[in-house]
């Protein structure tokens, strides 16, 4: 294991560090050989279990789907908690753990089911879109999930010109600039929702909600700024949870996935990803010729709880257990599966 490690991470992990975490990772897959066990890590993993541990690495959307063809007793989600209660509405009798409990999400917290009922009861009959970022109990109160890779598709599968988009400020109104629609974020009062056809160019009509990503809110024009100063042809790669000025200004904007996909197949001198650091790191790994730029101040607090230690007790004491009572999980596995389908 060390020497896997060691090929791949040599310039990114200081080898004292790559020496014990070989140790944790070695004794990882044991168990979860033993356990009959899959490991599913999303991409903003650390380095050293990122490329040790995971059966399958990926975006939220890739891994839904990952979990949903596994045939293994158990899912060990190295990712966030909506994460992992998104495997367990798709499995339902596997035991699916997540290895930290303060694994949360700023976007699941800003939103809660009743909060999307209040929203229906003031906009009758209009579908409603949330993004994966958010707990089972607003899943199930939904009509679609999406993810950031795939929330423009989801939109206008739904052939609708109003839809309500949840819980992300930022995602929504650039989700509501690609579709062609006007984004409103209405107070709960009895103020009428402007009808379809009303915005600015007669567009249809994306109501939101200001729940934020305390990471990718954090990044500024200013940054992009200073940072093509120094490295003028450098490429600017934005999360879609940034703001829609950030994204202007960037040279590209999409999921995860779809950020690692773009290094891998473009030549720029330089790249800087605003996104969670770790994925810069994980990217040079895989890619030694790509000159990667890190803002690293900018870290997320809750992915950065999954640790290759928390992990190993993950599985030595099957902690902790995913729970989502069969009421709401099976109204919210409409919601993702109808998504999953849209690919
Ligand atoms: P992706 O769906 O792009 O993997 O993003 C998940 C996430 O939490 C981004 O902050
Ligand atoms: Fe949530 Fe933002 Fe962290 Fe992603 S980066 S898990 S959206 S807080």
């Amino acid at each position: 294991m060390y020497r896997k490690m060691k090929a791949r991470l040599d310039k990114v992990v200081p080898d004292v560090e790559l020496r014990y975490k070989a140790e944790l990772a070695a004794e990882i897959m044991d168990l979860k050989q033993k356990k009959n066990a899959v490991i599913l890590g999303h991409n903003y993993m650390e380095p050293a279990l990122y490329y040790s541990i995971p059966d399958f690495v990926g975006d939220s959307l890739e891994l839904s789907r990952k979990a949903a063809q596994t045939d293994k007793d158990i899912i060990v989600f190295c990712g966030v908690k909506f994460m992992a209660e998104t495997a367990k509405i798709l499995n339902p009798t596997k035991t699916v753990l997540l290895p930290s409990e303060k694994a949360g999400c700023s976007l699941a917290a800003s939103i809660t089911a009743e909060d999307v009922r209040a929203l229906k009861r003031h906009f009758p009959g209009v579908p409603v879109v949330t993004y994966v970022n958010t707990y089972a109990d607003v899943k199930a109160e939904s009509d679609i999930c999406c993810t950031s890779s795939n929330a423009a598709k989801v939109v206008e599968s739904l052939k609708s010109d109003t839809v309500i988009f949840l819980p992300d400020e930022y995602l929504a109104s650039n989700v509501a600039r690609e579709t062609g629609r006007k984004i409103v974020f209405p107070a709960l009062t009895p103020s009428p929702l402007p009808k379809s056809g009303e915005g600015a160019g007669g567009e249809g009509i994306m109501i939101g909600w200001r729940g934020r990503c305390e990471v990718h809110e954090k990044f500024t024009v200013s940054d992009i700024e200073a940072v093509r100063q120094q490295f003028p042809e450098v490429a600017i790669l934005a999360h879609p949870e940034c703001s829609p000025e950030v994204v202007a200004a960037a040279d590209f904007s999409g999921g995860t996935g779809a950020m690692i996909r773009y290094v891998e197949q473009s030549k720029a001198p330089q790249y800087l990803l605003l996104t969670e650091c770790a994925m810069g790191d994980n990217i040079a790994a895989a890619n030694p010729d790509k000159e990667m730029l890190r803002l690293c101040s900018v870290r997320c607090p809750h992915m950065n709880q999954i640790t290759l230690e928390d992990t190993l007790n993950a599985l030595k004491l099957d902690r902790y257990v995913i729970e989502v009572p069969e009421e709401i999980r099976a109204k919210a596995y409409r919601a993702v599966e109808r998504m999953i389908k849209i690919g």
